[in-house]
């Protein structure tokens, strides 16, 4: 008989054995390379001690859920009901830092946060509406970097209380800045340093992962907040963790709203996103899934009469 294999199986190769973990049956073990093979091999219904399911037993749910990329949360809340008293939280501290190892272009450190206008914080988000269609004419390079360092000096203004932010990261998806290549840029927040992972035309690629939305058409960016779950999942082992990382990135993405809107760009935040085909467009590793995305450009001049847009 054909046997299932759960879809929360994982199977990490050692040397001369393997690791399994299935997050569903709360099982993590370790068995000898050959006898991995030979139970394989032989098409039997157990996989180091884990018993396989017959085809239609499995939960077609969680099948559903690995089908879209969410298996890393799926695994984070599975596993978040143990002992977490010895995590040591020093130790995993960090904030939204991606891992450039070859920086390939910086953007350079801009003083201080310079609004476009005297407009005050109150006034920001009285006026701030979500903006769906953008200025044509684009960001410049000069007035993203500036976004973004004032994202970061907002960001650091803030207390990370609990270290939040630990396993976050980001990367901007470029359509059109003036002196960008267009396409999935890794970025250093904290460093102001991005890295281009691939360039590519993305805005119709964005616009149907984004279930349609048309943003992305003539925005200038992307930005999109990315987790790294192993690291969330040893800092923040509880089960309510996965909730306070989608609150934690809500609250994120509103220091980059207000920064954008200090330059005189609107937003579009959204988290409905086809994480399945974004994690391929970004490169993810299977321990990373993004969780928020913020595409923003500039706002279309005022029309003679008419509100804000
Ligand atoms: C959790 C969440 C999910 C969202 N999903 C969608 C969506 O599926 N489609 C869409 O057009 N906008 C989506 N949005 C954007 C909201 O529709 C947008 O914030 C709304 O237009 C509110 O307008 P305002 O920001 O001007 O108050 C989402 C926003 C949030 C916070």
């Amino acid at each position: 008989m054909t046997m299932q294999w759960s879809p929360m199986l994982v199977i990490r190769p050692e040397a001369g054995s393997a690791r399994l973990e299935d997050s569903e049956l709360r099982v993590a073990e370790t068995v000898s390379a050959a006898t991995l093979a030979e139970q394989i091999a032989s098409g039997s219904a157990v996989i180091g001690s884990l018993v396989t399911s017959e085809p239609g037993q499995s939960n077609p749910v969680r099948a559903d859920w690995v089908s879209k990329g969410w298996r890393p949360s799926l695994e984070y809340f599975d596993w978040s009901e143990g002992d977490w008293s010895e995590v040591d939280g020093e130790e995993l501290a960090e904030e939204l830092v991606t891992e450039t190892t070859t920086p390939g272009w910086r953007w350079g450190k801009l003083v201080g946060i310079t609004p476009a206008s005297e407009r005050t914080v109150g006034e920001v988000l009285i006026h701030r509406r979500t903006v769906r269609s953008y200025d044509p004419k684009g960001l410049d390079q000069a007035a993203f970097a500036r976004i973004l360092h004032d994202f970061v000096v907002l960001l650091g203004g803030t207390t990370d209380s609990g270290g939040f932010r630990a396993g976050l990261k980001s990367a901007a998806i470029v359509y059109g800045i003036d002196g960008l290549t267009p396409g999935v840029w890794n970025l250093d927040l904290r460093n102001e340093v991005a890295a281009l992972a691939r360039p590519a035309e993305l805005r119709q690629a964005m616009s149907d992962l984004m279930c349609g939305m048309q943003a992305a058409k003539t925005a200038s960016a992307t930005l999109v907040l990315i987790a790294d779950f192993p690291v969330r999942q040893r800092r923040f082992p509880y089960e309510r963790a996965l909730r306070e990382l989608y609150i934690e990135v809500g609250r994120i993405a509103q220091w980059l709203i207000l920064a954008s809107e200090a330059h005189g760009a609107g937003c579009l935040i959204t988290p409905a996103t086809n994480d399945k085909v974004l994690c391929d467009m970004l490169g993810l590793p299977p321990r990373e899934a993004p969780i928020y995305t913020i595409t923003l450009g500039p706002r279309k001049p005022a029309r003679a009469g008419a509100g804000e847009s």
